[in-house]
């Protein structure tokens, strides 16, 4: 069996992670969570005051990159991988609503994607890998062997983020939710640099209904054919 990359794009809230984290498992693979580096920035940027009332202060955020620094740690609980922004572990705190509604403003800033960018290649080096993202397939690892891109309605992709925000116990509204969901494919698919978009040799997976371990099924099973 050989080492190879899996990357998994696709719009907001599509499961990509938990299905990604599942894949990784079942093939004793690394798994990477790029959007949890883009809320990392993002979290650094609001606790910097770069940001204020959704509006970015570039000069601020610019400087502020230098020393940012991000990287993962396996939490002995949950078997996953945390993540850690300038040594402190803040996996609870970039899932907030409030950092969902900055991080494609954010994201949208090349000097942010380049210096992300350049980690991710760095992080997958050599190693059977599954990342998951915007861009993974596209810009990060175009020549990935496998590729998939997940979608489905914003109405079931809103409504499953609602029950995760319920969940933890965040106070949040639906109808936001569904806002932020649709917001957030918005930027993201009209960015210029690195735009959301399925690659041409991605899988595409409408999962509107389809539970998690049919999904999984198909994904092992494409995956095997090619390693
Ligand atoms: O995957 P997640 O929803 O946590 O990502 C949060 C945001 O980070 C996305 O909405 C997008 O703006 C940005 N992102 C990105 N490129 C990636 C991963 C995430 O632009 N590879």
């Amino acid at each position: 069996m050989s080492s190879i990359t899996i990357a998994i794009d696709g719009y907001s809230s599509t499961g990509k992670s938990t299905l990604a984290k599942k894949l990784a498992k079942a093939l004793n693979y690394v798994y990477v969570d790029t959007g949890a580096m883009y809320r990392s920035v993002t979290l650094a940027a609001m606790q910097a005051g770069a940001i204020n009332n959704g509006k970015i202060d570039r000069t601020k955020l610019k400087s502020l990159l230098k020393s940012v620094e991000i990287s993962f740690q396996l939490n002995e609980k949950t078997g996953n991988g945390d993540v850690i922004l300038n040594g402190k572990n803040v996996e609870e705190e970039i899932r907030s609503l409030e950092v969902s509604k900055n991080v494609s403003n954010v994201a949208a800033i090349s000097a942010v994607r380049k210096k992300l960018v350049e980690q991710q290649q760095q992080m997958g080096k050599g190693l059977g890998l599954v990342m998951d993202g915007r861009d993974i397939g596209t810009v990060v690892f175009p020549s990935a062997e496998v590729k998939f891109f997940l979608t489905a309605s914003p109405e079931k992709r809103a409504t499953r983020r609602y029950k995760e925000l319920l969940d933890r116990g965040d106070n949040v509204k639906y109808a936001d939710v569904l806002k932020n969901v649709q917001d957030r494919d918005y930027i993201d698919s009209h960015r210029e640099d690195s735009p959301l978009k399925k690659a041409n040799d991605a899988i595409e997976i409408d999962n509107s209904d389809m539970g998690l371990e049919e999904q999984l099924e198909r994904m092992l099973s494409y995956t095997k054919d090619v390693i």
